[in-house]
């Protein structure tokens, strides 16, 4: 039930501290070697003959899929590909050795995920050579799906029940996920040393207590700022590197709640023409965390607001993030964690603005949780 809150979406956005501390105590424990150091359902050596990753996903689970590929390439170090599943499933790249494929799907039920991984099962099945043979992990929040019965390694992201049609805690579970994929993969691989494994695990056992004061805070403050988006019409979502995803996810919330025209962009990418859309009427957000694209995002923002845009920030406050309108602060941490960080005023800001307007938030028009049709 909502209990206090008006929606399950709000419920679920506040609940999302309970997920981490939930994920990191199932999966993050600190008894662990530095060999090994996430608890996953199944033997370290599973890990060891692989030497690609390609993601099948849709919607929400691909954006988390997108932050997990930047963390096994650039922390594990393993080449990720990620792919629209509906996409893949008639135009799959040639078959590639020692690969492991993992369908993400909250729901488990997502009829474009399911039938693109079985057949990538079948088309690796029907290779003789033992270097294409079909190696598969789902990644669902339903461990009782279509999903689990059809792919034999699964990972809980154990989000409990969601609700509401927009995704939120399940997509901070799937990141999580993803988080564990990676650490392991660096551990296995050595890509990483125990240090940088062992400081990353310990940032993300602060996670909840860090997510419980955020949302607190941008609760209140983007529910002031959704009164200034009543005639919005369009927004724009600026990120870049690791939340490059979170961009294109506050877009996602924001058109399929709010019906407000939304696009997230590589903010290095707007000077090669969306920034002609720009004028006093529309609102850029724009992801800056401290991290090796700082200046540079920022500069992004800069030439956005010179062409008279409204311009939200979501970064650290320091004098540099002086320039925006509004700034929505995260606190200064690593920025392999920020997207975990940065994904809540994203999801606020987009529940404030849609609920502002009235809207059916937990049940938006011509959506439903699950898509069971290809
Ligand atoms: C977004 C949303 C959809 C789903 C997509 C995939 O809030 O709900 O974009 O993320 O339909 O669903 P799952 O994860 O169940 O495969």
């Amino acid at each position: 039930e909502k209990g206090n809150f008006r929606h399950f979406m709000l419920k679920e956005i506040f609940e999302q501290p309970a997920t981490a501390d939930l994920w990191i105590s199932r999966y993050l424990p600190d008894d662990l070697p530095v060999e090994a150091p996430v608890a996953l359902p199944f033997d370290n050596s599973f890990f060891d003959p692989i030497e690609e990753i390609q993601i099948l996903a849709c919607g929400t689970s691909r954006h988390a899929a997108m932050v997990g590929a930047y963390l096994l390439e650039q922390f594990a170090g393993i080449p990720t590909t990620v792919f629209f599943a509906s996409e893949f499933r008639y135009a799959a790249p040639p078959l590639a050795p020692n690969t492991l494929t993992i369908g993400v799907t909250q729901s488990g039920e997502t009829a474009d995920t399911l039938s693109a991984l079985a057949m990538e099962h079948e088309r690796r099945s029907a290779c003789n050579d033992i270097a294409f043979a079909s190696r598969q992990l789902g990644v669902t929040n339903m461990v009782e799906s279509s999903l689990a019965r059809q792919v034999s390694n699964i990972l809980d992201i154990g989000a409990g029940l969601e609700v509401g049609v927009a995704a939120t805690k399940t997509f901070l579970g799937q990141l999580l996920t993803f988080y564990g994929l990676a650490i392991m993969f660096a551990a296995r691989r050595k890509a990483r040393s125990a240090n940088e494994i062992l400081d990353l695990c310990n940032q993300l056992r602060s996670l909840p207590k860090q997510l419980r004061n955020l949302i607190e805070t941008h609760n209140e403050l983007t529910e002031k700022l959704s009164h200034q988006f009543s005639e919005t019409k369009d927004v724009i979502f600026l990120g870049r590197g690791i939340n490059y995803p979170i961009a294109l996810e506050a877009a996602l919330k924001l058109k399929e709640i709010s019906y407000i025209h939304a696009e997230g962009y590589p903010a290095g990418e707007m000077k090669h023409g969306p920034i002609a859309l720009l004028d006093k009427k529309v609102a850029v957000v724009s992801i800056a965390t401290k991290g090796i694209v700082f200046e540079k995002a920022l500069s992004n923002a800069q030439e956005a607001k010179a062409r008279d845009a409204c311009l939200i920030g979501i970064g650290p406050k320091v004098p540099e993030t002086d320039i925006f309108d509004h700034l929505l602060p995260i606190p200064q941490v690593s920025e392999w964690i920020s997207p975990l960080l940065t994904i809540i005023p994203m999801q606020l800001l987009s529940y404030h603005i849609a609920a502002h307007r009235g809207l059916d938030v937990d049940q938006p028009r011509n959506l439903a949780k699950s898509v069971t049709v290809e």
